[in-house]
């Protein structure tokens, strides 16, 4: 299955989708990741992207599509992929459309409320990228990566102005991608306020009807 996983900021798209990756072994490509990556180990990418990030600003469509366009092109994402974070703008989905085509596009509602409260608690781990949360998900031992015992880590777009600019970059420029796929009758909305397991759950019981169309 290929997907598209919508939603703002803290609406648990990483979450998910590592859940749905590691449970039916379908790769999790985020974009987001991707950059976070290059700014670590200061590659060309890197450099470019940094000040961006670190403003809660959108990398240019031109930059992301042709690093989407790369990823999708390896062997592992032939059959099945989640895009995690892309498209985020309707040119970005305009382009996707042109070199894959998708079985759904999963939008994860979750009210902003909400949203500053879980990207304030949340932790990251520095080697693996398992998602944590201090209160909803924490580690066994704090700081510490369960899987790896990695270091956790915050993230320096979490700061709350840092959040306000991601929200707005989500509403004036993401979520308009909301409709650009209803109309194309490929969206798949799913409540993404609960708790992860019952979000996960909701996910799977609705996906089978946009596969095998
Ligand atoms: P990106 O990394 O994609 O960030 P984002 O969209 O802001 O989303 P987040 O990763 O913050 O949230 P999430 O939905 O993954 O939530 P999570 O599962 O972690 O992008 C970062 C930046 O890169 C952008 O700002 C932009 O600059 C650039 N970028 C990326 N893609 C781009 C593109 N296509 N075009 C242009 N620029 C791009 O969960 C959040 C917290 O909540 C965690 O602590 C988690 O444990 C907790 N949580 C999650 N789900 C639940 C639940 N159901 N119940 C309780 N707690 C939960
Ligand atoms: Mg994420
Ligand atoms: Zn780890």
């Amino acid at each position: 299955m290929k997907l598209v996983f919508l939603g703002p900021p803290g609406a648990g798209k990483g979450t998910i989708s590592r859940m749905v990756s590691e449970r039916l072994g379908i790769p999790q490509i985020s974009t987001g990741d991707i950059f976070r990556t290059a700014v670590k180990e200061k590659t060309e990418l890197g450099l470019k992207v940094q000040a961006i990030l670190a403003a809660g600003g959108l990398v240019p469509d031109e930059l992301t599509i042709a690093i989407v366009k790369d990823r999708l092109s390896w062997p592992d994402a032939q059959r099945s992929y989640i895009l995690d974070g892309f498209p985020r703008t309707i040119a970005q989905a305009e382009a996707l459309a042109g070199f894959s085509s998708l079985d759904a596009a999963v939008d994860f509602e979750v009210k902003d409320e909400l949203i500053l409260f879980r990207l304030t608690g949340r932790r990251v781990c520095k080697v693996c990228g398992a998602i944590y949360h201090v209160v909803t998900k924490p580690p066994k031992v704090e700081g510490i990566c369960d899987l790896c015992s990695g270091e956790l880590y915050i993230r320096n777009d979490d700061k709350e102005e840092t959040v306000k600019a991601r929200l707005n970059a989500y509403h004036e420029e993401t979520e308009p991608l909301i409709g650009w796929y209803g109309n194309r009758s490929l969206l798949l909305t799913i409540d993404g306020s609960p708790d992860a397991e019952t979000v996960y759950n909701a996910f799977i019981s609705e996906i089978g009807r946009f596969l095998r169309k």
